[in-house]
């Protein structure tokens, strides 16, 4: 799916919002959510009502919203500090047809066995996050049923003392086609 003009977009952990004012600007409807009241202050005073950003658990709102959305995603956000294994399914519940799911992180470095089959819990500097490599990632994401994963790295520029982002995308099944009898064919 293509995310164009007036598309409904929403990011998980959003802090103060700048991700989201730039979609604005592209004719997007962009919504965020923020555990961190300090954020989504932040949020309304950067940018006003240009975005809508609401403050809570990326979790609890995706449980409770009826919203739809054509795409989600998480910058450094709520999916990195949240079991996968139950705010994918949370997510997926929210994604349009053929909606897409994007995921930006750091890599996890030595912390975690890369033919560990799966995304695993670990603690950094008291910090509670999911870390995997991009194929742990994407078996996770085939795991809860969306497809197509792919995967990419944005090195920083030559001497930055930062490390690679991995930027994993995806994709719920797009609605099965309806035949001429009106049943429909399963979704590849
Ligand atoms: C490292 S900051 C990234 C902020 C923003 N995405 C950016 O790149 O500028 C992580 C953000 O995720 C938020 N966050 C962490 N866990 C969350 C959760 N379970 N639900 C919603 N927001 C969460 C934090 O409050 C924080 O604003």
């Amino acid at each position: 799916m293509e995310v164009g003009r007036g598309a409904a977009v929403l990011e998980l952990g959003c802090g103060k919002g700048d991700r989201l004012a730039a979609l604005a600007a592209l004719g997007v409807r962009p919504v965020g959510v923020d555990i961190s009241a300090v954020q989504v202050a932040a949020a309304a005073t950067r940018w006003g009502s240009t975005v809508e950003v609401h403050q809570a658990d990326a979790l609890h709102f995706l449980s409770h919203t009826s919203d739809y959305y054509d795409a989600v995603y998480s910058a450094f956000g709520a999916h990195w500090f949240t079991d996968p294994d139950v705010l994918l399914p949370a997510i997926r519940e929210r994604l349009r047809p053929g909606g897409t799911l994007v995921l930006a992180h750091l890599p996890p470095g030595d912390r975690i066995e890369p033919d560990e089959p799966t995304v695993v819990r670990s603690t950094l500097a008291m910090v509670l996050r999911w870390e995997g490599e991009a194929h742990q990632w994407a078996s996770l994401l085939r795991h809860h049923g969306f497809v197509a994963p792919s995967a990419c790295a944005i090195l920083p520029p030559h001497g930055a003392r930062t490390e690679r982002t991995v930027v994993l995308r995806s994709r719920v099944p797009a609605r099965p086609p309806r035949t001429a009898q009106g049943t429909t064919t399963p979704a590849t």
